[in-house]
């Protein structure tokens, strides 16, 4: 099935194409795309739909959208839905660097450093179908950053399934178990 993913992410995309290997999955850009879709939602799962909705009806095909996002216990669910930016006032320049050193301050003399990443997945068919998945997986902020793969807050996220950051697992073992994998897996068993 050729999809459309509704992202502009290409990490996402990347992780998207690995995971569901049945599907031809095309860039926004390859399918004509170039607006940014605002994220008004309160939730991962209204915020997936919402990309999807769009792309699929602006592009005419079936759109997959994905939100995600890292929620810290001690945080009360910080960043959330707010991780892309959760250093916006901070660190204009290097979003992703600027954001873990911004969740490193947050979590400075915190000691219940639980934290799990969470994965909305939307389907959006042009003729109005639409279906959805969520996948989770748990883990503890690190005291430091460690491994070089993946993206976003992977160098301090602790898999305790994987029992190393996801910044150190290779990209089939992130895949395994991360939120994006279940979530994408658990999509495609319901189509
Ligand atoms: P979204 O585009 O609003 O869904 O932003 C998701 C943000 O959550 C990303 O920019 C990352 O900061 C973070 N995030 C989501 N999934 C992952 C992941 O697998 N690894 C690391 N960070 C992630």
């Amino acid at each position: 099935m050729k999809v459309v993913a509704a992202t502009a992410n290409l990490n996402k995309l990347r992780e998207m194409r690995e995971i569901l290997t049945g599907f031809e999955i095309i860039s926004e850009g390859e399918a004509g795309f170039l607006e940014e879709v605002e994220e008004t939602g309160s939730t991962f799962l209204e915020n997936a739909l919402l990309k999807a909705r769009v792309v699929s009806k602006a592009t005419g095909l079936p759109a997959l959208a994905d939100d995600s996002g890292l929620c810290v216990e001690a945080l009360h669910g910080a960043p959330g839905i707010y991780s892309a930016r959760y250093a916006q006032k901070f660190a204009p320049a290097d979003w992703a660097a600027g954001n873990r050193a911004f969740l490193l301050h947050e979590m400075e003399g915190v000691v219940d450093r639980r934290a799990h990443f969470a994965c909305a997945v939307a389907l959006v068919f042009p003729n109005g179908r639409e279906i959805t998945a969520e996948g989770s997986t748990h883990g503890e902020i690190l005291l430091a950053e460690r491994g070089e793969s993946g993206f976003g807050y992977d160098p301090l996220f602790y898999s305790f399934e994987l029992q190393k950051s996801f910044a150190e697992a290779a990209e089939e073992e992130k895949n395994a178990v991360s939120h994006r994998g279940r979530a994408l897996r658990a999509l495609a068993e319901l189509l």
